[in-house]
C-alpha cells in the first residue's frame, strides 16, 4: 500500500511538472483526487489494513493529498499568469505599426488643364470671370453682331428653354456681359460650361468646355492677338510648338481666324490624332468686331480688341493623348486614377 501511495505521488507530480495549461492540472485533480480518484481509491483499500496500522496508513495519505494539493495550486497560478501574458500579448497593438491610409483623390484632367491654362493667362496680365450657363439670346446672340435669321445660328444649334432663354452656346456671351459693365483696359479669360444639341460620339457632347479670351484698349492690333495666342500655345504645349493663323469667319469678329497648333503628339510628323497633317486646329478668334464693341457701350473709334475661344476638351485631349470625350463624363476610375 505505501508502494502504491509513493507511486501514485511520484506519477502526479512529474506530471504535474510537464503540464502545459491550467486544464492538464485540473484533468490531473480529478484523476488523482477526485471522488473517484486514485488516492480516495487508495483510502477505501485501507481495509485491508490492520486496525493498527490504519491511522499511521490515513495520516500518510493526507499528506500526501496536500503535498499534491500545493503543488498543484503552485503550477496552477504558474500556468494561469503564463496564460495571461500570452494573451494580453496577443491583444497588443503595435502603435508603431504605419497607419492604413485613406485613399487619395485625384483632380479630373479638365480641372488640371482648366487650372494651367489660368496659370497662364494670369502670368500674362488676365483675370477669371465666370458668367451664367443659362443665358439670354441678347447675350449668347445678338449682341455677339448674330441677329434672329442669321445663318451663323445653325453653326450652333441650340436647346431653348423659351424663345429668348437659352443654354449657352459658347462662352462668348460674356464678352458682351463684361464689356457692358467694364471700361477698357479689358484682358479676361472666361473659362465654363457649353450646350449644343449634338449627338454624342468620341469627338462630341452636347456639354463641353469653352475658354473665352478678350482684350480691349487703345490700339490693339492683330499682331498683339497673334503674340498672345503663340505664347499660350507654347507654354501649354512645349517649346517647340508652332502656331498656323488660317482667315476664318465669326460674326462677332472682324476679321476672323482659326488657329492650328503643331500636332503635339507626333511633333508635326504626322499621326493619328492629326490625321496625318502634322497640325491640329484648336481655337476661333479674330478681333472684336466694331458692332459688338458698339453695342457694348465701347467707342470702337478709341478702342479695338481681339478675342479668342478654345474647347477645354479638346485642349486636354491633345495634351493627354485622350481619344474619346465621353471619358471626361464617365467617372470611370480606371481613366481618372491616370491623371
Ligand atoms: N465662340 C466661338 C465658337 O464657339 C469661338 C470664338 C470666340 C471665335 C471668340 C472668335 C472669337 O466657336
Amino acid at each position: 500500500m505505501q508502494e502504491k501511495l509513493a507511486a501514485i505521488e511520484a506519477a502526479a507530480l512529474k506530471e504535474l511538472e510537464s503540464a502545459a495549461a491550467s486544464a492538464d492540472v485540473e484533468a490531473l485533480r480529478v484523476r488523482v483526487l477526485g471522488k473517484k480518484g486514485e488516492l480516495t481509491g487508495l483510502m477505501r483499500g485501507m481495509r485491508e489494513l490492520s486496525p493498527e496500522e490504519r491511522p499511521a496508513f490515513g495520516q500518510m495519505v493526507n499528506e500526501t493529498r496536500a503535498k499534491i494539493e500545493s503543488a498543484m495550486a503552485c503550477k496552477a497560478q504558474e500556468l494561469a499568469q503564463a496564460e495571461k501574458e500570452a494573451r494580453l500579448a496577443a491583444e497588443a497593438i503595435d502603435v508603431t505599426l504605419p497607419g492604413k491610409s485613406a485613399p487619395r483623390g485625384k483632380l479630373h484632367p479638365l480641372t488640371l488643364v482648366l487650372r494651367e491654362l489660368e496659370e497662364i493667362f494670369t502670368g500674362m496680365g488676365f483675370t477669371v470671370s465666370e458668367g451664367p450657363e443659362v443665358e439670354l439670346d441678347h447675350y449668347n446672340f445678338e449682341l455677339l453682331n448674330i441677329p434672329k435669321d442669321h445663318p451663323a445660328r445653325d453653326m450652333q444649334d441650340s436647346f431653348y428653354f423659351t424663345e429668348n432663354m437659352l443654354l449657352r452656346t459658347h462662352t462668348s456671351p460674356m464678352q458682351a456681359r463684361y464689356m457692358e459693365n467694364h471700361k477698357p483696359p479689358i484682358r479676361i479669360i472666361c473659362p465654363g460650361k457649353v450646350y449644343r444639341v449634338d449627338e454624342v460620339d468620341a469627338t462630341h457632347s452636347p456639354v463641353f468646355h469653352q475658354m473665352e479670351g478678350l482684350v480691349v484698349d487703345k490700339n490693339i492690333r492683330m499682331s498683339d492677338l497673334y503674340g498672345v495666342l503663340d505664347v499660350f500655345a507654347k507654354s501649354l504645349f512645349g517649346p517647340e510648338t508652332r502656331t498656323k493663323f488660317r482667315p476664318s469667319y465669326f460674326p462677332f469678329t472682324e476679321p476672323s481666324a482659326e488657329v492650328d497648333v503643331s500636332c503635339a503628339v507626333c511633333g508635326g510628323k504626322g499621326c493619328r490624332l492629326c490625321k496625318g497633317t502634322g497640325w491640329i486646329e484648336i481655337l476661333g478668334c479674330g478681333m472684336v468686331n466694331p458692332n459688338v464693341l458698339a453695342g457694348c457701350g465701347i467707342d470702337p473709334d478709341e478702342y479695338s480688341g481681339f478675342a479668342f475661344g478654345f474647347g477645354l476638351d479638346r485642349i486636354a485631349m491633345i495634351k493627354y493623348g485622350i481619344s474619346d470625350i465621353r471619358l471626361f463624363l464617365e467617372s470611370d476610375l480606371r481613366f481618372l486614377k491616370q491623371f
